[in-house]
Parts: structure tokens; C-alpha cells; sequence
């Protein structure tokens, strides 16, 4: 299926100590080391204890969902230090009925500074941005009370339990609904491009 070329934000989203950026080969590092979590392998692309060449092939893939328009993948780095922190992206291979799905993670070192919760705000705000997306979903397994804590923390609200949903790494499993939807009064320019958080 082709997708229509998409327009990277023209002001960098951002949220309280994050910024969203393009990766860079600066970003290995970080992705090496949020490959050392073992779920991490399961719900994405890049293999568990990647070294730096697998790393640097995650990041071509991560540029490559922009290009083909399947999505924004985002590094999440220090809005001061722009030190890469994590991960997070826009899923729009279902944009066509306004709904996107979003992923996310934090490199172990950085966890529990309340950096997921930022960084998934950010990406969320700048999505209202984009006209076609009235809707933002989430797929977060029961156990993953982090992941919760995340969803909440940037305002998503809990659907639902769908069974036997997923297969994540060879397992079916369930995973809870969470979403938010286009908040009243927040249009998109209507041209496409990126509309600063807060000016829309
Ligand atoms: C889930 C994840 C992104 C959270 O990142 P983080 O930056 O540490 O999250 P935060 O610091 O914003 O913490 C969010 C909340 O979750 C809580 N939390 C974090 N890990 C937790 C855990 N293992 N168990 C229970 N609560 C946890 C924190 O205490 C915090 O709660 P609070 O809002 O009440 O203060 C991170 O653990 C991760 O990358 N996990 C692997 C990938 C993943 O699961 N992605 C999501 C797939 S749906």
C-alpha cells in the first residue's frame, strides 16, 4: 500500500524535559542499552542486546517509516543536553479512519523520571497537528503497570480489555485499549503541516 509523503514538524515537539528529534548515529548508545530490556525485542524491530551495527539498522528503519509515510519515529532526548533518552513513535498504517496507534520506550538508565509520560504528551500534542488523526490508540499487556502509568499520565483513558489480540513474540496475548481522542477546539491547519503544541 502506498502512503502519502508526510511533513516532519517544522518546530520540534517538546514536553516538559523532552524534545522529539529525528535519530542520529549519536543515538547508538542509548539504543544499545534499551535493548538490554527483554520485552523491548518482543513489541519492535530492534533485536534484544543489539550491537551498534543493529542499532545503526534501527535507526535506517526508523527513518525509512517518515520516508515510505507508515509513520514518525521520534528520539526522545534531554530538551537541555539533547542526550537520547528513548523512543517514541506515530503508527499511521490505519490514518486513512483517522485513527493512529503510538509505541514507546525508555532506556533503562532513564527510567523513572517520568520521561515515557513527557515524551508520549509530546508526540500526542504534535499528532493533533496532523488533520487526518482524530484518534490515538494504545495496546498495553495487563502486567505492564509502567506502560499504564504512562497512558494515564499523558491523558489516555482506558477502553477495554481486547482478547487474545496481539502476537507478541510468539505468544497471543491480551492487551488493554487505551486511547484519547482529538480534544475539541484543537484543529490542525488544514494544510498539513505542523502546528506548534498550544497554537492550534
Ligand atoms: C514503560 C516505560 C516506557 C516507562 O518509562 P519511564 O520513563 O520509566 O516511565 P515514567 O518514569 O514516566 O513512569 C511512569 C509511571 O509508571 C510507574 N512505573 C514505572 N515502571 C513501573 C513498574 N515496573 N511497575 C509499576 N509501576 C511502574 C512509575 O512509578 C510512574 O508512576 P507515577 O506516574 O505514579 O509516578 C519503560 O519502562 C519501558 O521502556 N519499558 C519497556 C518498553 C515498554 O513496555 N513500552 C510500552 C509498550 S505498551
Amino acid at each position: 500500500m502506498t502512503h502519502p509523503p508526510l511533513a516532519w514538524p517544522s518546530t520540534a515537539p517538546t514536553f516538559g524535559e523532552v524534545r522529539l528529534r529525528a535519530f542520529t548515529d549519536r543515538d547508538v548508545d542509548m539504543l544499545t542499552d534499551l535493548s538490554t530490556d527483554p520485552y523491548v525485542p518482543r513489541i519492535g524491530t530492534l533485536p534484544g542486546d543489539a550491537d551498534g551495527d543493529q542499532a545503526r539498522a534501527y535507526i535506517t528503519r526508523q527513518h525509512d517509516r517518515f520516508r515510505t509515510g507508515t509513520g514518525y519515529s521520534f528520539c526522545v532526548a534531554d530538551r537541555h543536553t539533547d542526550e537520547a533518552v528513548g523512543v517514541v513513535g506515530l503508527h499511521l498504517a490505519a490514518v486513512a479512519a483517522g485513527r493512529a496507534g503510538a509505541g514507546y520506550g525508555v532506556a533503562p538508565r532513564s527510567r523513572g523520571r517520568g520521561l515515557a509520560g513527557q515524551a508520549l504528551t509530546a508526540l500526542t500534542r504534535f499528532a493533533w497537528s496532523l488533520p487526518e488523526v482524530d484518534r490515538i490508540e494504545l495496546h498495553i499487556e495487563p502486567w505492564n503497570l509502567g506502560s499504564v502509568r504512562t497512558a494515564e499520565a499523558a491523558g489516555y483513558e482506558r477502553e477495554g480489555l481486547l482478547r487474545g489480540h496481539r502476537d507478541i513474540g510468539g505468544d497471543r496475548v491480551d492487551v488493554l485499549l487505551y486511547a484519547t481522542v482529538r480534544p475539541v477546539g484543537r484543529r490542525a491547519d488544514g494544510n498539513g503541516r505542523a502546528v506548534p503544541p498550544g497554537t492550534a
